[in-house]
Parts: C-alpha cells; structure tokens; sequence
C-alpha cells in the first residue's frame, strides 16, 4: 500500500531539521493550513451562494475588494490569532499591520505577511485564486513590535507558501530547505504529499505576462517579447504564451513546468504592480529553493530592502536560463547593443 503523509506529519517530520526550534514554527505552518482548508470551502462554494461582487469598499491599494478577500483575510487572521505563535501580521487588505493581541500570542515571536486572496478578480469566472504567504522571526526579544520588525529583506524569511485554490487545491511551501507540495484530500479533509522536492526546469518554452500593456513597458521586456515569438528550432521558439492572471496560479504552473513569469513596471505602475512583502519575496523564496530565480531587471528580489508594507516592484521570476535571458535584454538596452534573436543571429 502507498504510504499517505499529510502536512501535519510531514511538518512534524522536518522540524528534526531545525534542531534550535521548539515547534512554533510548525504551529504556525499547521494554522495556515487550517486557515487554507476553510478559505477553500468558501471558495469552493463560491458560484453556489451570494458572496461574489464588491463589498463597496476598497483596499489600500485603492482597488476593488471582493467579499471573497474579506473573508479569506479574516479566516487567515483568525487562525494565526488562536494559534499563538504570531505576532504580527501584515495584510494586503489592512494599511497598517494587525497587531495579535490574544493572550497566548503574547510571547509569540512570527510575523506573518500575506495576501490572503491572490487574483480575486478571477473568483467570479471559476479561474484559480491562491492565498500567498511570508514568515519572518521578530528580530526584538519582547516588547511592541516595530515596523522595522517587519520590513525585512527577502533572504531573512524563515518560511514562506502559496495556496492555490485550482482545479485541485495545493498548498507549496519551503522553509529554506527545498520546496514540497501538497494537494488537499477532499475526502479526508487533509493536505497530502504529492509534489516532494519540487525543482523547477533550467529553462523552458513558456512565457507569462499581460501582454494587453505591452505599449506601456520598458524597451528591454517589449525586445525580450519579441525574443519570445521569434521562430527558431534550436532554441524551441516561438515560446507558448500563457496568463493566468491569478500571481499563485502563474507561479504554480512555472514552478512544475519552467518558464517565466514577467510583471515589469509599467508606464503606468512606474514601480511594478505586484508587492514585495506579500507576493514577489515569498514567491521569490520558493523558486530559488526550487532552483530558479527570481530578479526586478537589476537585482535579486530577495535583497530588495522594503521600506514600507505595501511596496511594489516589478518582478522577472522563474527558469535561470530564461531570468538570465531577460536581463541580457535591458542591459543591450542600457549599452545600446541590440541582442540577435536567432541562434544564427
Ligand atoms: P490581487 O488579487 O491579490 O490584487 O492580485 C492580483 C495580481 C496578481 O495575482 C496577478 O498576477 C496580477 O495582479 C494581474 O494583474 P493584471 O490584471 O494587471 O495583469
Ligand atoms: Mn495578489
Ligand atoms: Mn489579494
């Protein structure tokens, strides 16, 4: 018979490798996944009842908040308030951090960024969400925590994951000693093992971007694009063009299959679009420890130094080989050295 290991044994099983920790971090991971079953029910369900459409509010970002954000954001909360190992959590629905002040979180000593539904916008068309998250230790010993607590670089993240909620549901995540995916078990309600030491391919034929903007990017991204749809057998091309819209569901499919996702700035999200704390670093974390990479066009999104919550950058991640190719790209722009398209040139 075929050994079955959910994520709570699994979680269990490797907190052998961090011989100093006294479980709090496991805890912590047990809670998301708590959180993450009862986000999928709701999700699930979201076609059957009356929970679509804009609560008439907006988020800190100024965008439209479906119900469905409002409720993940609150389960994942509420989660992590009981379980008592975090203290903090920083949330792309809330403009300042969530201080937890439950009495057994009095101690705790995670801060948690999330964003608690990824690609809301496609709740309402049955098109996967995720939920997104990052796990950082306070770097103070006790008292209230501070903002430089939480805006810490990507490299000092202890743990970080991704639900997505597709045509089965997943959760991934790493804690910097490889990457594991497991799918939830509807009939027996439990994360299962399915996906151990995940490794992304060294390159691939795939490229994922919103390609509706393309007049509005820089000229090294509407170069590499045109790379993309070039014809040339050695090198497999023209690459397939996939876009999900949903950051999880992107991620997830070029995470197992290779290829790249791009999200650049934008001549009108200057900055990028996509937020460091809560969806660029934990997702830069995972394919790195995947074996790929993840930069802004210059530098690692991982040593990147936040200087506030809501902070965008944007963001080239996926396959080596093909980040690699994409910065050949805006350096040629920056010497003015047009790069050949075919392997022949
Ligand atoms: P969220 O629903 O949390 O605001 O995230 C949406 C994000 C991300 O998931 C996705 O990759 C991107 O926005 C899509 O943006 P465009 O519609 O501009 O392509
Ligand atoms: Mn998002
Ligand atoms: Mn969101």
């Amino acid at each position: 018979m075929t050994k079955v290991t959910t994520l709570g044994q699994f979680i269990i099983e490797k907190q052998a490798d961090f011989p100093y920790a006294k479980g709090e971090l496991s805890r912590l991971l047990r809670d998301v996944g708590i959180a993450a079953k009862i986000v999928n029910r709701e999700v699930n369900k979201a076609g059957l009842v009356n929970i679509l459409g804009d609560t008439g509010t907006t988020n800190v970002q100024g965008e439209g908040q479906k119900k469905l954000d409002v409720y993940a954001d609150e389960q994942f909360i509420s989660a992590l308030s009981s379980g008592g190992e975090c203290c903090v959590v920083a949330s792309e629905e809330h403009d300042e951090c969530v201080s937890i002040k439950s009495e057994i979180s009095r101690n705790a000593k995670y801060i948690v960024c999330i964003d608690p539904l990824d690609g809301s916008s496609n709740t309402d068309v049955n098109v996967s969400v995720g939920t997104i998250f990052s796990i950082y230790r306070r770097t103070a010993a006790d008292g209230p925590v501070q903002l430089e607590e939480i805006l810490q670089e990507g490299t000092k993240q202890v743990a970080a994951g991704y639900v997505i909620y597709g045509s089965s549901t997943m959760l991934v995540y790493t804690t910097g000693k490889g990457v594991n995916g497991f799918t939830l078990d509807p009939s027996i309600g439990e994360f299962c093992l399915s996906h151990p030491n995940m490794r992304i391919p060294k390159n691939g034929t795939i490229y994922s971007i919103n390609e509706g903007n393309y007049v509005k990017f820089p000229q090294g991204v509407k170069d590499y694009i045109k790379y993309c749809q070039v014809e040339d057998k050695a090198t497999s091309r023209p690459f397939t063009s996939r876009y999900i819209g949903s950051m999880a569901a992107d991620i997830h499919r070029t995470l197992i299959k290779g290829g790249i996702f791009l999200y650049p700035t934008t001549s009108s999200h200057p900055d990028g679009k996509l937020r460091l704390m809560y969806e660029c670093n934990p997702m830069a974390f995972i394919v790195e420890q995947a074996g790929g990479k993840a930069t802004d066009g210059s530098g690692r999104i991982l040593e990147i130094h936040p200087e506030h919550l809501h902070q965008r950058t944007p963001i080239f991640i996926g396959s080596t080989e093909m980040v690699d190719k994409v910065e050949e790209f805006f350096q040629a722009v920056d010497v003015a050295v047009p790069i050949p398209v075919t392997a022949a040139g």
